[in-house]
């Protein structure tokens, strides 16, 4: 069966530098490069920082040992350092854990608001750890006050599962040379369930993702941060297809509603900007083998999309309550919008500044939504004409060609999604800010299901190509801290991958099943180059998976790097 979504697509040329010489990172390997013990477990990021030293202070925010932690979250108190001159504040999220697991979504909040989603490495019996550092200044307003911190991560734990995840995260405060001015008030749209000492995810679509606020009549910017991650039947919704076809085959039911996910903002019911979401793999994802131990993109920080609403304050700022919705919609057919598996978690904040003047923001907005005739692509813009001339508008477009052969059991994935947001820095510029992005991915598994699970094992034949291209303004760290974030942030990477992962059904001994000495292996490389606040970095490394993962590159440049382009089958650029 194929499967074809396609529109014009186009592929950003704006990356590729050339590298200059490679500067040596200390790492745990011994000198053939094998890994040792405890692994650590990776995700290639650039510093946040040019040192990470000179702390005005530190504290720790979490230290907690996930168990049998399922539907029982971490539940504390943080308090603002006392003494402490800050403006920059960074999370170092640290994890270990050692045994037999699957990898865990991670939820952390500051009372009602989600501030940090991450998913797990999948443990080996010997042990593995990693480190991570997330900046969450534009969190400063909750960080500067008594917070409830609700940290969920569904963990089982018995015979069987023998890892648990054990978490530290620790806040490290700069006091940089900047004028900070962040969000005044950080309104939830989720369950608000702290006061249950319960996170406050949201499922759909099951769940209800519309709550109501009343904002401030001086309101004078407001941005909408989203974080949307596919689980269960959605975790791989760019492979799931038109809901008719689903049951193609006779042994091996495909997913539904298409291969396509939108996740929209709505305001009274109006949809106000949307995101569609990069195709994260978890470390269970695709094939278990690939991921150690170069994770993928953003395993351990799930992206949130961002939606400029300050062209609806006009009508937001009438002292009235209005509503804020978040959904997840999927093709149903090719032609129709529709619901989708189950389940999306999602979760927003809105981010509000307040006119030190005290005015009420006026205005009504003109919007036009525009869906062109094929359904998979569509622009949308609102104005507002008042006092500020505040616009927000995206255009994005999506194509994908997906090939199920052999009963279902060998599937080919290309998709392309690449997007332009326009957010206006502020009315003193004409011009809006372009934030554009990329994902292109592509990938081939065939996979075998032992007819009795309890004599031979699955295989999973994979190999993967894809990447994340982006060159943008963040815009809450813009509105925070613009002295710093005024410029793009440009960050091009790629991964590749192929991996042969045997696994028996029922014991899901992962160190096992990458053994060498069972005749598995693969292999993955990833290239890395941004263009940050700090300045510029690039990374390439490639290691041989599995057990005692051998790292045959790992090279780090003061420098952008050449990122070769991602092959898509099928689909042109
Ligand atoms: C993060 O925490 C880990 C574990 O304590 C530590 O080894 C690492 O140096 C920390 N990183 C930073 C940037 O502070
Ligand atoms: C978890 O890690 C922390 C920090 O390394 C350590 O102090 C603590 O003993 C560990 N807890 C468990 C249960 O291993
Ligand atoms: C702080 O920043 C201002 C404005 O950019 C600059 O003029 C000043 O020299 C800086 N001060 C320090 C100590 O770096
Ligand atoms: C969802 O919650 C909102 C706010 O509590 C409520 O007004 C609305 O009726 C609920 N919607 C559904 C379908 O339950
Ligand atoms: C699926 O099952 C039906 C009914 O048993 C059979 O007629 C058909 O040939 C099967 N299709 C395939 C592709 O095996
Ligand atoms: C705010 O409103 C007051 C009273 O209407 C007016 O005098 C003042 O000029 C306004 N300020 C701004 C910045 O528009
Ligand atoms: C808003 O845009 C309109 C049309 O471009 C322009 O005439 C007007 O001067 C702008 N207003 C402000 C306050 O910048
Ligand atoms: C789909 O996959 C099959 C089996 O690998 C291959 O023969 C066929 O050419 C593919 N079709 C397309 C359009 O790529
Ligand atoms: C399915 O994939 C496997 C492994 O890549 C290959 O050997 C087999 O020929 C494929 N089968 C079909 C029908 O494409
Ligand atoms: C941003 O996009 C607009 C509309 O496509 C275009 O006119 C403008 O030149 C772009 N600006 C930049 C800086 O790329
Ligand atoms: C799966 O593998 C484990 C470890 O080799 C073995 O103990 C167990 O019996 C196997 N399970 C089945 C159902 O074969
Ligand atoms: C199945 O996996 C287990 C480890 O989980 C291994 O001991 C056994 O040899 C494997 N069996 C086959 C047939 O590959």
């Amino acid at each position: 069966m194929l499967m074809l979504f396609i529109l014009a697509a186009f592929q950003l040329g704006l990356y590729g530098c050339i590298a200059s010489p490679a500067a040596s990172i200390t790492a745990t390997r011994d000198e053939s490069g094998v890994v040792k013990s405890p692994l650590d477990v990776f995700e290639v990021q650039a510093p946040l920082r040019a040192s990470y030293g000179g702390t005005s202070c530190e504290q720790v925010v979490l230290q907690y040992t996930f168990a049998g932690s399922y539907g029982t979250p971490y539940v504390g108190t943080y308090s603002p350092p006392e003494d402490c001159e800050f403006t920059t504040t960074i999370f170092n999220l640290s994890m270990t854990s050692s045994g037999i697991n699957y990898d865990r979504l991670g939820l952390i909040y500051f009372g009602d608001v989600e501030v940090w989603r991450t998913t797990t490495a999948m443990p080996v019996r010997t042990g593995i750890f990693w480190n991570y550092q997330k900046d969450v200044t534009i969190f400063d307003t909750l960080l500067r006050s008594e917070q409830k911190v609700i940290m969920s991560l569904d963990n089982l734990y018995d015979s069987v599962f023998t890892g648990a995840y054990n978490v530290t995260i620790t806040a490290l405060y700069y006091n940089d040379n900047q004028t900070l001015s962040p969000a005044d008030l950080i309104l939830p749209i989720s369950t608000q369930s702290s006061g249950q000492d319960k996170a406050s995810v949201i499922s759909l679509p099951d769940g209800n993702a519309t709550v109501s606020f009343t904002l401030p009549r001086n309101a004078e910017r407001a941005v909408v941060s989203v974080l949307a991650s596919g689980n269960g039947d959605e975790e791989f919704w760019y492979r799931n297809v038109p809901t008719q076809y689903t049951d193609t085959f006779n042994n091996s039911a495909l997913h539904a509603y298409s291969p396509f996910r939108e996740v929209q903002v709505l305001i009274d019911g109006v949809l106000a900007g949307v995101g569609w979401p990069f195709p994260i793999i978890f470390t269970g994802g695709i094939s278990p083998g690939l991921w150690v131990p170069i994770v993928g993109v953003h395993t351990y920080d799930v992206p949130s999309f961002e939606v400029d609403i300050s062209p609806w304050l006009g009508i937001l700022c009438d002292g009235k309550a209005h509503s804020f919705e978040l959904a997840v919609v999927g093709y149903d057919s090719k032609t129709t919008f529709g619901t989708v598996g189950s389940n999306w978690w999602v979760s927003g904040s809105i981010f509000v500044w307040k006119d030190a003047g005290g005015n009420q923001t006026t205005g009504t907005p003109r919007a036009a939504l525009v869906r062109p005739a094929s359904p998979l692509s569509y622009q949308h813009h609102h104005d507002i004409i008042g006092p500020q001339n505040l616009s927000w508008s995206q255009s994005l477009s999506y194509s994908s060609i997906n090939n199920y052969t052999a009963e279902g059991s060998n599937k080919t994935i290309s998709a392309l999604t690449t997007g332009t947001s326009y957010f206006s820095p502020s009315s003193k510029y004409s011009s809006p800010i372009n934030n554009t992005f990329s994902y292109p991915i592509t990938f081939r598994t065939s996979s075998t299901t032992p007819v009795d699970a309890t004599t031979a094992n699955s295989t999973i034949v994979a190999s993967l190509d894809r990447s994340l291209l982006s060159n943008a303004v963040p815009i809450l760290s813009y509105l925070t801290s613009p002295s710093i974030f005024g410029t793009p942030q440009v960050l091009a990477t790629r991964q590749t991958g192929s991996s042969v992962y045997y696994w028996n059904d029922t014991y899901y001994e992962f160190a096992g099943a990458i053994d060498p000495a069972m005749g598995t292996s693969g292999s993955t490389e990833q290239w890395y180059s941004a263009v940050s606040k700090v300045g510029v970095y690039g990374r390439h490394v490639k290691a041989i998976d599995g057990y005692e993962p051998v790292l045959v590159v790992d090279e780090e440049f003061p420098s952008a790097i050449a990122v070769p382009d991602t092959e898509l089958v099928g689909i042109g650029k």
